[in-house]
């Protein structure tokens, strides 16, 4: 069979220029154009990403980004796409407008439920692992391309962000995505660094086509496109929805300087090829209830126990008399607001779940406090529903505050205040403040499961599961601890990412903010210890093995979190950034040794003076908890390419990678410093030594300097090859 590349050359070069032009705009709101007698079908786009959007008839709601990212397993997200890409075939969809990638920079973005995580590496695993999962069945649509962390304004903000955190945060996520060839790429509404992402040639031109190599097409969200000449030259393909009003735009400027055929074909062609992809997957047959049963125990791994005195949890007594608050257990909250909303098949039903395990189940909505805490006296354990609504956090505006719910902070300091073994199940999609933290026994955060929640949470309850995330984002205090709360939410039309790297826990893990759970952290119905960790430099990155035993009494799974700092770069320096992380699962008393090796490519950072990503010599690695507890640290050092010397690089930095220049350097040096300063600078074994002030000035003096105080003693070109 011809291949697809072949096949989009033949079907280009049947269509007319006007054909071509009006690829680049949608059928309607949710198909691409059909050109049959050429060979090119349409093809249909549904949201995404924690369901198949089928407007009524019905599909299955999976866990949202914030429950995914919490599951800090590839295998976890990888299934969860496989089922979410069996459905998207099923019903006929080519192309599913996700996963959501953006960075969460602050718990106020009203899209944090859709996001996986404030980390780059962390987010680019687990949407590289959904993109493999999907694509099984269905094409895959990464989105929003890029720096659209804020709903307020999503659709004229500029984003005003420094190349490093560009490089080290913001673009990273979709760099891995990428790697795992999404059939499209979405670019988003809002402009980055003064250029809307859907016109901005830097972004999808040189970063993600020229720099990625990215081979499938780009399509704007939904009315994102501001001038659709530039869009088309910046590498946009296809305008979403249908406007064709702007086909008439691109015929008017075809053939004009502005545009050329060129420019028409490169756009139309990636659009076929990605069109041709998507087109060859096939309708599959699918079973709902299998889905929904795996979906169940799938959720285990994205709840995250954030409390659990005394063990309260699980409760393993079928006789025990329970306590069912809030009306969340009988109309439970299982997803986001926006076009990720979708209307399930099926939501499994909290309290109906828990009657199945336990036979003294009694139930109150808590909107009376004194019944609640009647029912609350009565019971052995309470469990109070509680969290965010679905108004609270949606796709469109951003929250105010992390402010919890006054109300249900009264119902459940009450209960606990009568009743000590309350367990607060959290379910949320966002950060919040934990006013009742310590008066209740247990929180567990469940984020947003979809369709099976219920019956994952009494699985939980009853100790038929175990809670095996850990936190993909910070859990704050209080709003002014945020790392980007100077900069973020003023309403304004620009926003200005004044934290520049400092992003959530790179911020409070270098500042040493205290947070109410840190990055990372999650407890388990176990305990693990680690030992003999050993960490080594190896010619493709780090090598981490270490010993994880369970030393409890029942089997569980921990994350194994590798971190590292880069020690020898000019820039701020940031405590620690997640490089690696493997979730292992041990029975009780099991032992095993878990390696974990982190390439080069999970080390690299930013450097100005390169203007990209680079390998930097010395790193502190460590195997940590979480974020901010360390296990095990390391100093490793790789062979990384010496700095390139400039007139800008100073005589410090000279002597420290190359001591043997010293005696070079040193008649110059004294000349410079003597001469001018009447201070005495020796340098002696290749250390400055003398005058303490200017031995301080002589190291961070660029070359430059050395030579205009000497009165050009030396000629700098002829140095800087010596020494280069
Ligand atoms: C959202 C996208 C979504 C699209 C289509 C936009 O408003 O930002 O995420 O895929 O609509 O529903």
């Amino acid at each position: 069979m011809t291949d697809i590349n072949t096949r989009a050359q033949n079907i280009l070069s049947e269509l007319t220029a006007i054909q071509k032009i009006s690829l680049l705009t949608g059928a309607d709101a949710w198909h691409t154009a059909e050109y049959a007698e050429a060979g090119l079908p349409a093809i249909t786009m549904r949201d995404g990403p924690s369901g198949v959007r089928t407007y009524g008839k019905g599909a299955l709601c999976f866990p949202s980004g914030c429950a995914l990212g919490s599951s800090f397993s590839r295998e976890t997200v990888r299934r969860v796409g496989e089922l979410l890409g069996e459905e998207t075939a099923n019903n006929g969809v080519n192309l599913l407008l996700a996963p959501a990638v953006n960075i969460k920079r602050s718990p106020l973005c009203g899209r944090n439920f859709e996001y996986y995580s404030e980390d780059p590496y962390l987010t680019g695993e687990l949407a590289y692992s959904y993109i493999t999962g999907v694509q099984k069945n269905a094409g895959c649509c990464v989105k929003h391309f890029a720096v659209n962390n804020q709903e307020s304004k999503r659709m004229s903000v500029n984003a005003i962000v420094s190349d490093r955190a560009l490089a080290d945060i913001y673009l990273r996520s979709f760099e891995r995505a990428v790697s795992a060839k999404p059939l499209a790429v979405m670019s988003s509404y809002n402009k980055v660094n003064g250029v809307y992402a859907s016109e901005n040639s830097k972004l999808l031109n040189k970063t993600l086509f020229d720099e990625w190599g990215y081979d499938g097409m780009v399509i704007s969200d939904w009315g994102a496109v501001n001038d659709i000449v530039k869009s088309v030259k910046g590498g946009l393909s296809i305008e979403m929805p249908s406007n064709k009003g702007n086909t008439e735009v691109l015929i008017k400027a075809y053939g004009s300087d502005g545009l050329t055929g060129q420019n028409i074909d490169v756009a139309a062609l990636r659009a076929i090829k990605s069109i041709l992809r998507a087109a060859g997957y096939k309708k599959c047959e699918t079973d709902y209830d299998a889905h929904l049963s795996e979906c169940a125990v799938l959720g285990e791994e994205c709840c995250v126990l954030l409390k659990n005195d005394n063990n309260i949890l699980p409760v393993t007594d079928s006789q025990t008399v329970i306590a069912a608050i809030g009306e969340g257990a009988v109309n439970p909250r299982f997803q986001g607001g926006g076009c990720a909303n979708i209307t399930p098949a099926y939501i499994s039903n909290p309290l109906e779940a828990i009657k199945k395990r336990f036979k003294n189940v009694r139930y109150c909505s808590g909107k009376d406090l004194s019944e609640a805490v009647s029912v609350a006296e009565q019971s052995d354990v309470c469990i109070i529903f509680a969290g965010l609504g679905e108004k609270d956090e949606s796709e469109g505006y951003d929250r105010k505050s992390i402010a919890f719910p006054a109300e249900q902070t009264k119902l459940i300091k009450a209960v606990s205040k009568v009743n000590p073994n309350t367990v607060v199940i959290l379910t949320q999609g966002g950060v919040t403040e934990l006013p009742f933290k310590n008066n209740v026994g247990a929180i567990l955060l469940t984020y947003l499961l979809g369709s099976a929640y219920g019956e994952t949470v009494a699985r939980l309850i009853s100790g038929e599961g175990e809670p095996s995330g850990r936190l993909a984002e910070s859990w704050i205090a209080h709003d002014c601890d945020a790392s980007a709360y100077p900069y973020y939410g003023n309403g304004g039309n620009v926003a200005e990412y004044g934290e520049g790297v400092f992003v959530g826990y790179r911020h409070y893990c270098t500042v040493g903010r205290k947070v109410n759970y840190p990055f990372g952290y999650g407890l388990s119905y176990t305990e693990f210890e680690q030992s003999g960790t050993a960490i080594s430099a190896t010619s493709g990155g780090v090598n981490v093995t270490t010993t994880v035993t369970n030393v409890g009494k029942r089997s569980g799974k921990t994350v194994v979190q590798v971190y590292a700092k880069v020690l020898n770069n000019d820039l701020a320096h940031l405590e620690c950034e997640l490089v690696g992380f493997t979730k292992v699962s041990l029975n009780a008393g099991e032992s095993r040794q878990v390696g974990i090796f982190v390439p080069f490519d999970a080390l690299r950072r930013y450097s100005y003076t390169e203007g990209k990503r680079v390998l930097y010599s010395n790193y502190l690695i460590s195997v940590r908890e979480n974020a901010n507890k360390v296990i095990t640290r390391t100093e490793i050092e790789f062979n990384a390419a010496k700095s390139e010397y400039t007139p800008d690089t100073c005589i410090g930095t000279i002597l420290r990678e190359h001591p043997e220049y010293a005696e070079l350097l040193k008649p110059y040096v004294c000349l410079a410093i003597l001469g001018n300063f009447n201070a005495d600078v020796q340098i002696v074994n290749g250390e400055a030594v003398g005058d303490p002030v200017f031995t301080h000035i002589m190291q961070d003096m660029p070359l430059r300097a050395l030579y205009n105080l000497t009165g050009g003693k030396f000629s700098l070109r002829e140095f800087l090859n010596t020494i280069t």
